[in-house]
């Protein structure tokens, strides 16, 4: 079980007990650790450097690889500072061998660390020729319910072992097991692609699960997203009917002779205890159809029709490269009850994203119904109105006899509350428990302050993360859509930057987001299951260049930026393919999504906002995001042309929605703030604006009013213009609308709509209420990046060149946040106590801050105690308005500012 760790401000101040000498303490191959089935022909090493000397940076590295006890790859000592993202640069790899490395790093003390502990990663199989297995289908015509069809193989092993790699695909969603036991840990699989063009296989080491003699594999299949019902049409089959099979083990013994176990016409079919799986819908199990024993070797499978070998491509097969949803925290009920309509209810205390493991002794034939909702309403009563078609049902048919266990397996629901029926009597607690799942990424963010209702928003922002990244960033977890909204995905995609590494699960999606562009153009929702016209919304489609960005300033990931220049080019061309004169004013688009409207607006103070004056700030955002990664990646003709591109976009902006004074056609914040935020305003005009901006904010009162696309960039566009103190306001205000007004009303995620709950306790339109929408969390970005002031500079993406730049603002006696980086943890926090102002900063091994300390003068600041111009190893670089301006390298540092 994990937790969350809110970090407070004195752990940070403490020093740990750590490595005079640097040591090598964490390892990566293409972002993860020891990974199996790398495709890249040349994977990317990583390490973190630790010691708990100051400034200390890596001056050379060593690396070894080795295939067996064959060396693949020796550096020898490289004079080089670069510990992230080293290029492999040995003998080609091969399919499916296994590799061995380690690495040691020289400090500027001149000394070498100790080689790291040995690691290793496996390849995938590079070539489609290496695929002998055979798709497979059901033997038997499956019946309308479509019950999961069972798939079972048994084979020997005839020598001692030496490895078994298992390769495991298929056409909706796979269970599979060996000799009874589960292989690995990771569900929903093969996850979520664009599957007529990638579809992900996933390798498992069975070296160890492999019985001597007899073994027995068995999988079962959901139709998940592949067949299942997706989409809010209600469709059906939308990548195909059929649900099939593709399984390859590859077993070598140690006497160097190899043997494989495919999936092909001489595997069984048949049906079992799962009668039915929707994602949406729910499960049924029925544990009188079990088929018991059909797991282990010598069950009688006589009666079973064999599978049906299928011609489907093995050319869309793509290795995994990001963290599988895994099973994370598990909740025991904190009440059970029955509601004023009778209805027994239990109540998880957090809204969260998974399933429900339900224990239970009862009669043969007895059906206990699971249906799962967020919210109860105004009379206390279960509330499931919002869930649209969704049903969110389990139900599970007892065998009778001992103690039977539940859990689905091919759908998931978004859920605080869970109604049981067909339990007579009193709901015992210890008989069921809710399990989280969710892509597996490292936590690597923690934000902490003074003011607990802002703990709490941050608590919600991190289980809107939570609920949302199941392989794919989807809107919500609950509905009938739980889809990959590209705009939600491109507001929130840097704050979930700092909460957990989503470097791997967003270099996967953006590859999916390539491969549904239609000419360039980028769908709604990505994988697209909506259609080919369901295209390039404003704010929506930009993820294909804001997304990659942010992971490039996040991670350093410049491969990423790479891969995804194409998609970037080729959607910005789609909009200038559209524009006329340089303008974008035609087609559909979503707008600020969920801005304020009062109900009653008869003084006109709904925030809309022209839709096409959003579409020309997001059209130049991209094209300058596209001049960025033209520079980064050394395109320089790209650089200049789109350059160019992006000031005519400007001037359209300009001639078409502002006045000669500097008022825009639309006098909302949203409209302030892109135009502030992208640089729409030529110079002059930009102080007026800022002050328009805080002037409409004053004016509701120190309300927002904006939606999904003025929200990310409000606060930072306040910080950005010198209004940090509006900034703070609309942070603690708690009426709606607002960040906290939710946190007050209870919520323990980030709701869809500013007042999803209204504060008369009634719900907005059933037809979109989610109370697990992560858009507005976006939030946290400023939190971290301004409020704390953690932040990476451009010219050392990753946080190899680290800025720390707190604002600090009424209304908090501190605030800390620390982000787990590849180079190690960089923290920041500050503290008002009496006449002074504490400030910590960490910054970790073989990276370099420049910190500013909100001080009049050097002189007011000392670091452990004494002044700043007695310490070695910082720079005093002048002041920039209300800072001491620092540089530095590695180490923890405690300022305090004397008043
Ligand atoms: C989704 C949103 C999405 C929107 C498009 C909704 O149904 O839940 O989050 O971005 O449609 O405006």
């Amino acid at each position: 079980m994990r937790k969350v760790f809110l970090l407070p401000l004195v752990l940070l101040m403490s020093t740990t007990v750590g490595f005079a000498q640097s040591a090598v303490t964490a390892v990566w191959v293409e972002n993860r650790e020891n990974p199996l089935g790398v495709v890249s022909a040349q994977p990317r090493f990583s390490w973190r450097l630790q010691s708990d000397k100051r400034n200390t940076v890596q001056t050379a590295y060593e690396i070894n690889l080795k295939e067996g006890s064959a060396t693949a790859w020796s550096t020898g000592k490289v004079n080089s500072n670069q510990s992230v993202h080293v290029v492999y640069n040995g003998k080609p790899l091969e399919s499916g061998k296994k590799y061995t490395w380690q690495v040691r790093a020289w400090d500027n003390s001149g000394k070498p660390s100790a080689w790291s502990k040995p690691a290793f990663f496996t390849m995938g199989l590079l070539n489609e020729a290496d695929w002998k297995a055979s798709w497979i289908t059901p033997g038997f015509t499956e019946d309308e319910n479509r019950p999961s069809p069972l798939f079972r193989k048994e084979f020997e092993t005839k020598r001692k072992l030496r490895s078994a790699i298992a390769y495991v695909t298929s056409h909706g969603m796979y269970e599979a097991f060996i000799n009874g036991k589960r292989i690995g840990d990771a569900y929903l699989t093969p996850g979520w692609t664009s599957y007529h063009n990638r579809l992900q296989y996933q390798v498992y080491d069975l070296t160890n699960q492999l019985a001597s003699g007899r073994n027995t594999i068995g999988v079962q299949l959901g139709s998940g997203w592949y067949r299942g019902n997706i989409g809010f049409s209600g469709q059906y089959n939308v990548y195909g009917k059929d649900i099939a099979l593709l399984f390859q083990l590859e077993i070598e013994y140690s006497d160097g002779t190899k043997e494989l176990v495919i999936s092909d016409g001489s595997w069984k079919t048949s049906t079992g205890e799962i009668q039915y799986a929707e994602i949406y819908h729910g499960e049924t199990i029925d544990h009188r159809k079990e088929k018991a024993g059909w797991l282990n070797p010598g069950y009688n499978d006589s009666e079973w029709s064999s599978a049906q070998v299928a011609g489907f491509p093995k050319n869309t097969l793509i290795s995994t490269i990001n963290e599988p949803v895994r099973k994370q925290e598990t909740f025991k009920p904190v009440k059970i009850f029955t509601t004023p309509a009778g209805e027994k209810v239990i109540d998880f205390g957090q809204n969260l994203v998974g399933w429900v493991v339900m224990r239970f002794n009862g009669k043969a034939g007895d059906s206990i119904f699971i249906t799962h909702a967020e919210v109860l309403d105004k009379q206390g009563n279960f509330y499931i109105d919002n869930l649209r078609s969704a049903k969110c049902r389990n139900i599970f048919v007892l065998r009778g006899g001992q103690q039977e266990v539940f859990e689905p397996h091919f759908t998931w629901q978004g859920f605080r509350y869970a109604r049981i029926e067909g339990i007579k009597g009193e709901l015992l607690p210890e008989n069921f428990e809710a399990v989280a799942l969710y892509s597996d990424m490292e936590p690597t963010g923690t934000f902490t302050s003074s003011n607990p209702l802002i703990n709490q928003l941050q608590h919600n922002i991190q289980w809107g993360q939570r609920g949302n990244f199941l392989d794919v960033p989807t809107d919500c977890p609950q509905r009938d859509e739980r889809l990959g909204w590209t705009g939600d995905a491109q507001a929130f995609s840097r704050t979930a930057s700092f909460n957990m590494n989503v470097n791997s699960f967003f270099a996967k999606w953006l590859r999916d987001v390539e491969a549904d562009q239609v000419e360039g153009k980028v769908p709604f929702v990505v994988p697209n299951v909506l259609g080919k016209n369901e295209v390039n919304s404003a704010g929506w489609a930009d993820v294909a260049t804001i997304a990659p960005w942010n992971m490039y300033l996040a991670y350093g990931d410049k491969r990423l930026l790479e891969t995804q220049y194409n998609s970037m080019k080729e959607f910005v061309e789609s909009m200038r393919k559209i524009a006329k004169n340089d303008l974008w004013n035609t087609g559909f688009h979503f707008g600020d999504w969920l801005f304020y409207r009062p109900g009653d607006d008869n003084d006109g103070r709904a925030a809309v906002t022209d839709k096409y004056l959003i579409a020309q700030c997001f059209y130049a955002h991209s094209t300058e995001l596209l001049v960025n990664a033209a520079k980064v990646l050394g395109k320089t003709e790209d650089a200049a042309s789109y350059s160019d591109l992006l000031k005519r976009i400007r001037t359209a902006f300009v001639n078409e929605y502002l006045t000669p004074s500097g008022r825009l056609v639309s006098s909302t914040q949203t409209a302030y703030v892109l135009a502030l935020q992208f640089d729409m305003f030529p110079e002059q005009l930009r102080e007026q604006a800022a002050k328009r901006l805080a002037d409409n904010i004053e004016s509701y009162d120190y309300h927002l009013t904006t939606g999904f696309l003025g929200t990310p960039y409000l606060c930072h566009v306040l910080t950005r213009y010198g209004y940090s103190d509006i900034a703070y306001r609309l942070l603690l205000q708690d009426s709606y609308p607002s960040w906290l007004y939710p946190v007050k009303m209870g919520a323990t995620t980030i709701w869809e709509r500013w007042d999803g709950i209204r504060p008369d306790s009634t719900f907005q339109t059933p037809g979109m209420n989610s109370f697990n929408h992560y858009a507005y969390g976006a939030i946290g970005d400023w939190m971290y990046r301004s409020m704390v002031g953690l932040d990476t500079e451009e010219d050392g993406p990753g946080y190899r060149h680290i800025r720390v730049k707190p604002h600090i603002g009424e209304g908090f006696t501190h605030a800390s946040a620390s982000l787990k980086t590849y180079y190690g943890t960089v923290s920041g926090g500050w503290k008002k106590e009496n006449d002074e102002l504490q400030m910590t900063v960490e910054i970790p091994a073989n990276t370099t801050a420049k910190i500013y300390i909100p001080a009049a003068n050097a002189e007011s600041v000392t670091e452990s105690g004494k002044a700043l111009s007695a310490i070695a190893g910082i720079k005093i670089n002048g002041g920039e308005k209300g800072y001491v301006v620092i540089e530095t390298g590695s180490g923890k540092y405690n300022f305090i500012v004397k008043k």
